[in-house]
């Protein structure tokens, strides 16, 4: 009885030294994790980004969180570009997530994929976009299209409203139009479950339990009784996969080959069938196109609304901001022409503004986790290969010695004494290396085509007329804006 008591106690304390100090020793310091949970109950659950913030004034340029495996945070911008962008192939690997490997059952898709499959799939990626005008400026017709259907909706609407339906839409046309070809008609039925099921998907995908999974997997046989959220991710991965499927299917059957690809579906199956006539398939297949896809969707849908939604809630809050952008546009552009991507010569306030809501809002509050796929020093530490490294891309936004006051809504610091727009090298919303955001074009042009049509063609007013809606979050894996109501006054 006494030897079993000596041996659980031995136990416990070999464990405690494990996970109070021994597993830590040789990586950057950082603050103390809990056993189990690491230092996840320790984080601001409101606002990340903040605490680590906090951390890096403690503990310097790089440092260890446990969430509860250990993330290496780069939390200083010449150490990102020493360490991110010098040695991009270094610090371009992904995790191996034991969530994803459930889902996807492989190496697949765009965001989360690994090694020789990613970099065939982004290459090819980014070619397919490239070719679709992202950067050629050819999607902005069809991004008009979605902003002409956009402002009318919002002309309809009458008192207190929410944006973010009538956001969605026209940012999930866009995707849609660029993936599939087709834009859906406001308020159809099959869009809204794609909506739903979106939706459903980032609040399970948030929820804590899924950073428990990730390092004790063993948990999953605990559900039911729990409520781990694998099960209800199982069956939305399904109802993707059938949508895409079902897209494909429609695709193969309407293909022609002699003619130019209607969308990423045509040039994806285009260069599949090249290239299994080749004998040369490498990763193309049909399942990686639906989790492709799947990615494309997800990546691109949400951070731009919510990007989207963050501006308007600023823009409630600071009207005089509101004010300049609408005399800036009226003087500048008027209300009787489109806007067109031209155009960024001659709005500085609306680039500044734009800027400005890219740098305050950190969407990403922890920046997507990145592995290196060698040992590396980083900021004096040796790192092994496979371990975990962010660039924490906010904590460079909210630095105030680059942006003094950081928290605080200025368009104004990104204009200079001749009133031309100065753009920043330190706000990189869309990342820095080698996975820099696939969409970034794109998004940077909806951004300013959608924000600036809106304040061309519309006012926009607190709910009660005077209170503007709080500035608060919800914080998951993207951070977004707390639901809020707005009055929209068409400008006529
Ligand atoms: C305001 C809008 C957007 C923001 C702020 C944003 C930001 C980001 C960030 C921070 C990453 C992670 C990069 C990293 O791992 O270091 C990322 C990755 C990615 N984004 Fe975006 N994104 C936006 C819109 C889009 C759009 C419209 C698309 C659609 C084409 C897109 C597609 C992707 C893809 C495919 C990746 C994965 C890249 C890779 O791992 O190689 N994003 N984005």
């Amino acid at each position: 009885m006494y030897l079993i008591g000596v041996i659980v106690v031995a136990a416990i304390a070999y464990f405690l030294y494990l996970e109070l100090y021994g597993k830590r020793k040789g990586l950057p310091p950082g603050p103390t994790p809990w056993p189990i949970v690491g230092n996840i109950l320790q984080l601001d659950l409101k606002h990340p980004e903040k605490s680590l913030v906090q951390w890096g004034k403690q503990y310097g340029p790089v440092f260890t969180i446990w969430m509860p495996a250990p993330f290496v945070i780069v939390n200083d911008y010449d150490l990102m570009k020493e360490s991110f962008l010098k040695q991009g192939d270094i610090f371009a690997g992904r995790p191996e997530m034991f969530l994803l490997r459930e889902l996807s059952k492989g190496n697949y898709g765009l965001v989360f994929a690994r090694d020789e499959l990613w970099r065939e799939q982004r290459r090819f990626a980014l070619h397919v976009l490239r070719d679709f005008g992202v950067g050629r400026n050819m999607l902005e017709p069809k991004i008009l299209d979605q902003t002409r259907e956009l402002i009318s909706i919002l002309h309809s609407t009458k008192g207190p409203t929410q944006l973010k339906p009538a956001l969605t839409f026209a940012v999930g046309n866009v995707i849609n139009t660029m993936v599939v070809g087709y834009a859906w008609k406001f308020g159809d039925q099959r869009m809204e479950e794609f909506k739903t099921t979106l939706e459903e998907s980032h609040s399970v995908v948030t929820k804590p339990t899924m950073l428990l999974l990730e390092l004790y997997p063993w948990i999953r046989f605990f559900e039911p009784p729990f409520n781990i959220g694998l099960k209800q991710l199982t069956l939305i991965n399904r109802k993707f996969q059938s949508f895409f499927s079902e897209e494909i299917r429609q695709h193969k059957e309407t293909l022609d080959e002699s003619q130019p690809p209607r969308d990423y579906t045509d040039a994806y199956l285009i260069e599949m069938n090249k290239r299994i006539k080749a004998g040369n398939q490498g990763s193309f297949s049909e399942r990686q196109l639906i989790f492709a896809m799947g990615d494309i969707w997800a990546a691109g849908m949400d951070t731009t609304v919510t990007t989207l939604r963050f501006a308007f809630l600023y823009l409630l809050n600071y009207p005089n901001v509101l004010k300049k952008m609408h005399e800036e546009m009226d003087e500048m552009v008027g209300r009787e022409r489109d806007l067109s991507m031209n155009d960024q010569k001659i709005l500085p306030y609306l680039c500044a503004t734009i800027q400005e809501v890219q740098r305050l809002a950190n969407i990403l509050p922890i920046n997507l986790q990145h592995t290196v796929t060698e040992d590396v020093i980083v900021g004096g530490y040796r790192i092994p290969r496979e371990t975990i490294v962010v660039a924490q891309t906010p904590s460079i936004h909210l630095d105030e010695k680059l942006f003094p006051d950081p928290y605080t809504f200025s368009p104004e610091r990104h204009i200079d004494a001749n009133g031309h727009f100065v753009k920043s090298e330190h706000i990189i919303p869309f990342s820095i290396g080698k996975r820099v955001c696939m969409g970034e074009s794109l998004a940077r042009m909806e951004l300013f085509l959608f924000l600036g049509s809106l304040i061309q063609h519309c006012d926009f007013r607190p709910a009660d007329g005077k209170t503007p809606p709080p500035i608060e979050v919800v914080t998951g894996i993207i951070q977004s804006p707390a639901p809020y109501d707005c009055v929209i006054v068409p400008r006529t």
